[in-house]
C-alpha cells in the first residue's frame, strides 16, 4: 500500500524537471553576490512582490527572523498573533536572537483586527514601555488552517501600525496560495508590508529556499544578519535554480491543491474548519489516536493539539488520490 503523506506541503520531492534545472544551474559565490542564478531569482521575486530588492536564504524561519531582526532589537517589541509561526515554531528566535519580545493578540484563524492592534499600542513615552517596532502578519495562516486575510483587513492593520510608527512584516511563506486562491496580485498583498518573507519549499515544491523582499536600503542590513546567523551559502544557485523552476511550473497549479483540500473535506465527515487553501484542520475527540489509526491505514496526518488534526495537500498528492485518501481516513475514524 502506497503511503499518502498529508503531514505538510514541505514533504514534496523535487520533480525530474526540477532536478534537471538544479543540475544545469550556473553558479558563483553568493556571499560575494556573484551567483547568477541566485541574483536572477532575487530580482525576479522582488519584482513579483513589488519590492526593490530581495535576498535568498535557505529557510522560511531564517527569512522571518532576519527580517524581524532588522526591525526590532534588545528590549523592543513585535506585535504578533498568538498562533503565528514566528511565535510558536521558530524556537523562540525573536527573543533568543534579537532580544526582542513578542506581544500577542488574538484573531479568529490567526487573523486579527486593526482594533486589536490599536488596543495594545503603547505610548512609548514612559520609562516603563518596551519600544514597539513592528506588527507581524501571516498570510496564509498556517495554524489558522491556511486561512486568507481579507485584503482590506490586512491594509487596515498595516495602516494602524504605520500610523503609530511601527513597521509591518508579512510572513508570506504561503502568500502564493493566497494569490492563487483569490486572484489578488502578489504586489497588492505585499504593498503595505515593509518586509515580506516567502517560501519556495512549501506548495511550490523546491527542496529549500526562501526570500526576504524589502527596500534596497534595508536589504543591506538583512544581508548582514543573514551572514551573522550562518545563512551565507556559497554556490546556492543549485537551490535557487529549483526555486526558479518552481515559479515557472508550480505556482498556478496551487489551485489543484486547494481543490484537493476542498474535495477531501467534502468526502470525510470530520468537523473541518472551512477549507480556504491547502491546509485542512478538523476538531476531533482524540487527535493522537486518529493520527495513529490513519497511519495504519496508510495516511500520514498531524495532530496539532490533543483534539485537532491537520492535513495538507501538495504537489505530490494528486486529485486522483483524493478518493483513496478519503476512504482511508473514514476507515481510520471507524477504528477508534
Ligand atoms: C507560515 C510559515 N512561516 C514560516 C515557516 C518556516 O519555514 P521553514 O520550515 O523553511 O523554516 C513555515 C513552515 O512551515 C510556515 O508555515
Amino acid at each position: 500500500m502506497d503511503l499518502i503523506d498529508l503531514r505538510s506541503d514541505t514533504v514534496t520531492r523535487p520533480t525530474a524537471g526540477m532536478r534537471k534545472a538544479i543540475a544545469a544551474a550556473e553558479v558563483g559565490d553568493d556571499v560575494y553576490g556573484e551567483d547568477p542564478t541566485v541574483n536572477a531569482l532575487q530580482d525576479r521575486v522582488a519584482a513579483l512582490l513589488g519590492k526593490e530588492a530581495a535576498v535568498w536564504v535557505p529557510t522560511g524561519t531564517m527569512a522571518n527572523q532576519i527580517a524581524l531582526g532588522s526591525l526590532a532589537g534588545m528590549g523592543e517589541e513585535i506585535i504578533c498573533d498568538r498562533s503565528s509561526h514566528v511565535v510558536n515554531y521558530e524556537g523562540g528566535a525573536i527573543s533568543a536572537l534579537w532580544g526582542a519580545q513578542s506581544l500577542v493578540v488574538d484573531g479568529p484563524r490567526g487573523i486579527f483586527t486593526a482594533e486589536a492592534v490599536r488596543a495594545v499600542l503603547r505610548s512609548g513615552q514612559t520609562d516603563h514601555d518596551p519600544r514597539q517596532r513592528a506588527v507581524a502578519i501571516e498570510n496564509t495562516h498556517n495554524r489558522g488552517g491556511g486561512s486568507i486575510w481579507p485584503l482590506a483587513q490586512m491594509e487596515a492593520v498595516a495602516d494602524v501600525a504605520h500610523g503609530a510608527g511601527l513597521a509591518v512584516h508579512l510572513d508570506g511563506a504561503r502568500i502564493w496560495n493566497a494569490h492563487v486562491a483569490t486572484g489578488i496580485a502578489l504586489q497588492k498583498w505585499c504593498e503595505r508590508a515593509d518586509t515580506v518573507s516567502v517560501c519556495l519549499s512549501k506548495g511550490l515544491g523546491a527542496p529549500a529556499g526562501s526570500l526576504v523582499a524589502t527596500t534596497r536600503e534595508r536589504i543591506k542590513a538583512i544581508r548582514r544578519l543573514r551572514k551573522r546567523v550562518g545563512g551565507g551559502l556559497r554556490q546556492a544557485g543549485v537551490l535557487a535554480a529549483a526555486g526558479m523552476y518552481a515559479l515557472d511550473h508550480h505556482l498556478q497549479r496551487l489551485a489543484e491543491d486547494h481543490e484537493s483540500a476542498r474535495r477531501l473535506a467534502a468526502l470525510v465527515p470530520f468537523a473541518w474548519h472551512a477549507p480556504q487553501t491547502n491546509i485542512l484542520l478538523a476538531d476531533v475527540q482524540n487527535a493522537p489516536a486518529l493520527v495513529e489509526a490513519a497511519r495504519k491505514e496508510g495516511v500520514l496526518i498531524n495532530a496539532v493539539s490533543g483534539t485537532r488534526i491537520r492535513a495538507v495537500t501538495h504537489l505530490d498528492f494528486h486529485l486522483e488520490q483524493v478518493e483513496e485518501a478519503a476512504a482511508r481516513l473514514r476507515q481510520a475514524a471507524g477504528r477508534i
